[in-house]
């Protein structure tokens, strides 16, 4: 066998070991290149600094799985941690094991809204959708998780600082009947955020775990656009119900969608469905219906991954309008067809 191959064999032999974490050995972040020599099958595993006895087995494993494919050829792993790779893994969706999830006092369920793409309506929807169940007499919040650009306030029309309680919780804004909690009711003007990681996590958490959110029969997660830390992060803390996925039509979008729905899957989080906004225009002078962005390309790609096509949203003038001056169609326009778009997903979900 050549090199190359025998290669590839080891390759597909590590594919058979699963690590903590999630995922098998031969796709793991923190694994380097395997190298064949004359009488050797080299290879490094790299974890997360307290990482290293939870991955002795894998070692073990890992030598075996090489005798197995390359005869007489010693097996030569080598178990390594450090940071750089640690946040490498971690960017790639592998959750820290060692954090326990915790359920959010008060809150029955959460959903979180998600999509891999910037701009393709996601706190629209989130809010819209928060709306929506509120409507159906649920008891409803929305946590702005944008730390790096909250947008929540501006669609709810928020104004001011939330209240601190005298224990230091804070107690939430409320809007249109929904508790909200947001970062950037926190910030000044175009304060930008310039956290890094781990502070964007622990800024989270407080938002998540320091807020009387009351009794709550659902808990709406605004994320921000892409699979960061942020996500990581939420994902480790707590147990989701399910996340929503939200994208336009566009190929491009899709392909974007498709990274945060894998991030999903990795952590083990349920994707109750795929959302397609902007799905169409509708003429508001012929009525025709037009597919600005393509045809049915969430439907399309939801079927392909064998996910719950939960609807389109049309691309209307009126949720722009709406969202952006603070004053969302569901609550002030509940029987508009725009609404109805939100309410419909709301009922299947
Ligand atoms: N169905 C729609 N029809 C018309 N405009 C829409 C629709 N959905 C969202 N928009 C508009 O598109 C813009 C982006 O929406 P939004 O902020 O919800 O996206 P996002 O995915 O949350 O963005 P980011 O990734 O920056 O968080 C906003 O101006 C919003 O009003
Ligand atoms: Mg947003």
């Amino acid at each position: 066998m050549s090199d190359k191959a025998l290669e590839q064999s080891v390759r597909n032999a590590l594919g058979n070991i699963n690590v903590p974490g999630g995922g098998v050995l031969s796709q793991y972040p923190g694994l380097s290149d395997i190298i064949v020599t004359q009488s050797a099958v080299a290879f490094a595993i790299t974890v997360q600094p307290g990482m290293e006895a939870a991955f002795k087995p894998i070692v073990d494993a890992a030598k075996e799985a090489v005798a197995s494919v390359a005869g007489d050829k010693k097996a030569m792993v080598s178990l390594t941690s450090d940071k750089a790779a640690a946040q490498k893994a971690q960017k790639a969706g592998q959750p820290k094991p060692t954090v326990q999830k915790e359920p959010v006092k008060g809150v029955k369920t959460v959903i979180a809204v998600a999509s891999g793409k910037g701009g393709v309506g996601k706190s629209t929807t989130a809010v819209n959708l928060a709306l929506a169940f509120a409507h159906e007499g649920k008891k409803v919040g929305i946590l702005d998780a944008d730390i790096y650009g909250p947008s929540i306030p501006k669609l709810l029309g928020l104004q001011g600082k939330p209240a601190v309680r005298e224990d230091g919780i804070f107690a939430p804004h409320e809007a249109y009947g929904l508790k909200v909690m947001s970062i950037g009711s926190m910030l000044e003007g175009d304060q930008a955020v310039m956290w890094r990681g781990p502070m964007a996590s622990s800024a989270l958490k407080q938002l998540l775990r320091e807020t009387d959110w009351g009794e709550l029969d659902l808990l709406v997660i605004d994320l921000p656009p892409g699979t960061g830390d942020v996500h990581i992060s939420l994902v480790q803390q707590v147990e989701l119900t399910g996340a929503v996925i939200v994208s336009t039509p566009q190929d491009l979008a899709l392909i974007d969608a498709r990274k945060a729905i894998d991030m999903f899957a990795r952590t083990q989080t349920r994707i109750l469905g795929l959302i397609e906004n902007m799905s169409y225009f509708e003429c508001p002078n012929c009525g025709s219906q037009h597919h600005i962005f393509g045809d049915h390309g969430a439907e399309n790609t939801a079927s392909e991954l064998g996910l719950k096509f939960l609807g389109g949203i049309p691309l209307q003038m009126a949720i722009r309008e709406n969202s952006d001056s603070g004053k969302p169609v569901v609550a002030t326009m509940p029987d508009s067809i725009e609404a109805k778009a939100y309410l419909d997903i709301a009922k299947k979900l």
